[in-house]
């Protein structure tokens, strides 16, 4: 039988991004990353995969650009406002008997999330003693985050979900509207860190008392899935809480065992591992 190329090439290209510049995607949902390397090859119109690879050994400058392409920032202010309403709810209660608040925001993509998780905390009266720790391993996401600027047609959409979220302002009293784009306030941004952090490769972050990390464990196999989880685990406080995507659950995993279920459909849990 004939070899496929393209999956020889893949694993050449995966094997020189990672010994050539330390990022590790061998444990990445093969057909997602395949796509999305198919798609690098056609926005830099090089003829396959192995030309790519080439390109990305040698160019250093290439890197951000190929980071870029292999990350999936896609994300919106509010997204599944009942996530956040249940953040609001039962997360915040327990998070107001801290004196200070650590929050990893992990896989924090264009910094949608972060805006929005900064403004109900505002609204809780809590946003001045939290810490927000906003990471993601593309700097070009991370660099997006932090300018705050965003589509206009996206913050209308997100006005709604604001309010399903239990918002009790208008959105626009946060950002200032110019021509087809929105600057979030800059005060928002003033208790978060952008930083870059691998979850394949890097280690606890911080002590957390809650860990957002939403739709990323998706682009995961479940070898990676389960080291994350056990990333989290270990970042948490006891009784600390951890919130994933709608799509993500964390039922089959090693790591399983160390939380407890807080909120189903929102899937948010609470780390009950002894200390
Ligand atoms: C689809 S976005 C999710 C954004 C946001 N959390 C949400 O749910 O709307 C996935 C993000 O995960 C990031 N990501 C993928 N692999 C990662 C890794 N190994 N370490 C850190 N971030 C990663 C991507 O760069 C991208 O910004």
């Amino acid at each position: 039988m004939e070899p496929d190329l393209d999956e020889i090439e893949l694993d050449l290209f995966v094997e020189a991004l990672r010994r050539r510049h330390g990022y590790d995607l061998s444990q990445y949902a093969r057909p997602s990353l395949k796509r999305r390397v198919q798609g690098l090859v056609r926005q830099h119109g090089v003829a396959h995969i192995g030309e790519l690879t080439s390109r990305m050994l040698r160019d250093t400058a290439f890197l951000p650009q190929v980071i870029d392409g292999l990350s999936v920032p896609v994300s919106e202010m509010f997204r599944d406002p009942f996530v956040f309403e249940a953040l609001r709810t039962k997360v915040f209660p327990t998070l107001a008997s801290y004196p200070s608040i650590n929050i990893w925001q992990a896989g924090c993509a264009h910094g949608e999330e972060v805006y929005s998780l900064a403004i109900l905390l505002e609204e809780a009266g809590l946003y001045e003693r939290s810490q927000i720790y906003a990471t993601d391993f593309s700097d070009a996401a991370l660099a997006r985050a932090r300018e705050g600027i965003f589509p206009v047609r996206e913050a209308r959409a997100a006005s709604l979900r604001y309010q399903q979220s239990g918002g009790t302002r208008t959105l626009a009293d946060y950002y200032h509207a110019r021509y087809d784009l929105v600057k979030l306030d800059e005060s928002l941004c003033r208790n978060v860190v952008f930083a870059n952090h691998n979850l394949a490769t890097d280690g606890v972050f911080c002590e957390a008392h809650l860990i957002l990390c939403r739709n990323v464990l998706i682009y995961f196999n479940n070898g990676l899935q389960d080291r994350t989880l056990a990333l989290f685990a270990d970042s948490l406080v006891r009784g600390g809480f951890l919130c994933l995507g709608t799509k993500e659950n964390l039922a089959l995993a090693s790591a399983a065992s160390s939380f407890a279920t807080v909120d189903g459909p929102a899937r948010i849990f609470r780390s009950v591992r002894a200390t």
